[in-house]
């Protein structure tokens, strides 16, 4: 697949730098083998995470200077408003300084012991948001996404058969809320069609259930539903992206993927009025006043602008190119991936790749840390090594997958680092036989992954 051109040209560089090999070798055994544990400047190429790692336009530059500071009432807000209720539709909007406070003041809402939420599949901060309320979260995604090597247009879906069999067997008043995210970031940035959120809008309001969207990715999902669904083709992205909320009654969204700043968050109400008193009183309470959430008036600025570069097509067409160019890169050398690619980045099957290391070994950080050895590049597992232990056996649990994410964050990398990333995948294939699996020395009780300690076996 041809590089599809930036529709933009640099007008400020960051300089970085590659390290030796010896260096790197040493930069790694110091960080205990955890990604999160390395310095910035220690490495070359960082997709860690596509979240808050975006380039910002000259145009959002300029709304840092222009961002009104006011404790109540500032312009910057107001043009937030205006911005957001343009594109989602949604009567609401309270800004707030990033997804999970989204979550957190919105689920405190909406549930509590004894009630459950039913997603397509939950992003680990939403899941710890519904279950911190003391209700409980279920994973309701179609089962070709557990499937790596099977290519379906769109492997994010919520298993709409499955999700009315589970309303029926815990009771519909059991039901506190379906969360649908957009795209799929835990099944590899896997897209949701406009049909499913359709069919699944149209279950709850048979049992009387709201839907939240998980909308951190969502103009990357309106533009593969223009891409592959019947029907979408000459609709424009914003129409797409009205259609999609247009099936929800509530949304949390993180600014810091599609929305392309560094920093916030938003809440969307339909139309609940009552529901939305509540969201403000405990905004102020969680993150500040309602005309600022939590964020600087500049923040404010420059999110009400990032939403819309984030639905412009040219810019999506060449994000997606930069995927499916990766993506076409690894086809041709045999390497595995979460296939089609997602939207956000690629979910390399280290499984595949590692087939002599078990999951209790930890491939998906093996070939973590090999891609950092090789090439400087900071990735991160999502598999076992993620989900961690049974919280009452303490045994050591085995992910659906055992996935490397190469998130790639938005305007900031090049052809040629695409190629620094296919060669050193490339590479490591070679020698995949001598990678060896890790063990964890020293863990603490929850999200061990951000700060666990481990050794080379
Ligand atoms: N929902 C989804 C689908 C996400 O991917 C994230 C964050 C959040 C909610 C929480 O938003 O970070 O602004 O509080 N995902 C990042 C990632 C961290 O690396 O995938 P947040």
């Amino acid at each position: 697949k041809k590089y599809v051109p930036e529709p933009f040209r640099i007008k400020m560089v960051e300089t970085i730098k590659m390290l030796t090999r010896e260096e790197r070798e040493q930069k790694i055994e110091e960080a205990k083998y955890n990604m999160f544990n390395l310095k910035g400047e220690d490495v070359y190429i960082d997709l860690l995470t596509d979240s808050g790692t975006n380039a910002m336009s000259q145009e959002q530059w300029a709304g840092v200077m222009v961002g009104d500071e006011a404790y109540a009432g500032g312009k910057s807000y107001f043009k937030l408003l205006d911005t957001a209720r343009d594109i989602f539709d949604y009567k609401y909007i309270q800004p707030v300084h990033q997804g999970r406070a989204a979550e957190k003041v919105l689920f405190g809402i909406l549930m509590g012991e004894g009630k459950y939420a039913i997603s397509n599949m939950f992003f680990d901060t939403t899941r710890a948001h519904v279950e911190l309320t003391g209700a409980r979260a279920i994973d309701c995604v179609v089962e070709e996404a557990k499937k790596p090597e099977v290519r379906a247009p769109f492997k994010g879906n919520m298993d709409v058969e499955k999700l009315e069999k589970l309303i029926n067997e815990y009771g519909p008043e059991k039901i506190a809320l379906v969360v649908m995210t957009v795209t799929n970031n835990s099944a590899g940035g896997q897209p949701v069609s406009i049909e499913n959120m359709r069919k699944t809008a149209a279950v709850c309001k048979k049992y009387g259930i709201r839907m939240n969207i998980d909308a951190a990715r969502y103009a990357e999902n309106a533009y593969f539903i223009k891409r592959r669904e019947e029907g979408y083709a000459d609709k424009s992205i914003k129409e797409i992206v009205k259609e999609m909320f247009s099936y929800g009654d509530m949304f949390t969204m993180s600014a810091k993927k599609d929305t392309i700043v560094n920093m916030g968050g938003l809440i969307g109400v339909k139309d609940d009025e009552k529901l939305f008193q509540d969201v403000k009183g405990r905004t102020i309470s969680f993150e500040g006043f309602i005309t600022y959430g939590g964020l600087s008036g500049r923040d404010l600025e420059c999110l009400a602008i990032g939403l819309n570069e984030g639905i412009d097509e040219s810019y999506l067409e060449y994000r997606n190119g930069q995927m499916e160019y990766l993506a076409s890169r690894l086809d041709d050398a045999g390497i595995a991936y979460q296939a089609p690619v997602g939207g956000h980045g690629l979910f390399i099957d280290a499984k595949k790749m590692f087939p002599h290391i078990p999951y209790y070994e930890f491939p998906g950080q093996a070939l973590a840390i090999e891609l950092y050895k090789e090439a400087g590049i900071r990735t991160c597992d999502i598999g076992s090594y993620m989900l961690g232990n049974d919280p009452d056996t303490g045994e050591q649990l085995q992910a659906s997958f055992e996935f490397t994410r190469l998130a790639i964050p938005r305007r900031v990398y090049t052809q040629a680092h695409f190629d620094v990333m296919a060669d050193a995948l490339i590479a490591i294939k070679e020698r995949a036989k001598d990678v060896k699996g890790y063990k964890i020395t020293w863990e603490p009780p929850i999200l061990r992954h951000f700060q666990a300690s481990l050794e080379p076996l």
